[in-house]
C-alpha cells in the first residue's frame, strides 16, 4: 500500500479523469484512485494522505443523492464520519466546478470536504489563490484563497494540467510526510 490515497466523487466521470492525470502524476506514491462510494471507511482511514476530489453539483452541494446523483457519494460517505478522528492525516483538496455557470457557488462544495475533514482534526494542505478565475462567490475561500485546486474542465480546461502540476509542487513536502 502507497502512503497517499487519492479518493473522488463524480457525477459526469470529469473529476475521475482528473484523479487519474494526479496518480499518473505522483507514480508509486499513490495507490490508484478509487470513487468514494467504491471503498470503505477501514481502506479510506488506512492512508496517512488522502487526496480527495469532487466536483460541486446542485447549487454548490457535494455530489450524492441530494444533489441529483444516481448513487450515493461524497455527501453519504462524510455523514458516516461523524465520530471518527483524522488528527493523524494530511488531506489535500481538489475541486471542479464550472465558474461560467455557477458564478454564485464556484467549486463551493470543496468547503463541505474542508468542513468534514477539519472538524475531525486533519491538517489541510494545498490552498490555492483565486487569481485567474472569474466568478462571484466561492463557500470554498478562506482569505480569499480556495481551499483546495480549483479546476473548471467546463472553460478553463487548458489551464488544468499547468495548474495541477504547479499544485503539486507545492505540497509534495507534506505528501512525502
Ligand atoms: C446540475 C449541475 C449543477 C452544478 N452546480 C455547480 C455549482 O454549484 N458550482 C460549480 O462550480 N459547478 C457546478 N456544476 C459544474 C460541475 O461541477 C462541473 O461540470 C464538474 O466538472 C463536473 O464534474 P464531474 O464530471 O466529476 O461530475 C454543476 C453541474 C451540474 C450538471
Amino acid at each position: 500500500m502507497a502512503n497517499i490515497g487519492i479518493f473522488f466523487g463524480t457525477d459526469t466521470g470529469k473529476t475521475r479523469k482528473i484523479a487519474k492525470l494526479i496518480h499518473q502524476k505522483l507514480g508509486d506514491a499513490a495507490d490508484a484512485p478509487v470513487n468514494i462510494n467504491r471503498t470503505t471507511l477501514d481502506s479510506f482511514l488506512s492512508y496517512p494522505v488522502l487526496l480527495l476530489g469532487t466536483p460541486t453539483l446542485g447549487q454548490g452541494q457535494l455530489p450524492g443523492m441530494d444533489a441529483g446523483c444516481e448513487g450515493e457519494s461524497w455527501q453519504e460517505f462524510i455523514d458516516g464520519l461523524s465520530g471518527m478522528e483524522l488528527a493523524d492525516k494530511t488531506v489535500a483538496l481538489f475541486g471542479l466546478g464550472d465558474q461560467v455557470g455557477y458564478p454564485d457557488n464556484f467549486v463551493s462544495g470543496m468547503k463541505a470536504l474542508y468542513d468534514a475533514v477539519t472538524d475531525r482534526g486533519a491538517r489541510v494542505v494545498g490552498a490555492w489563490p483565486s487569481a485567474g478565475y472569474d466568478f462571484n462567490t466561492s463557500a470554498a475561500l478562506i482569505d480569499d484563497r480556495f481551499v483546495g485546486l480549483a479546476l473548471d474542465q467546463d472553460n478553463q480546461y487548458d489551464l488544468t494540467e499547468e495548474r495541477l502540476d504547479s499544485w503539486l509542487e507545492q505540497i509534495k513536502t507534506a505528501l512525502a510526510a
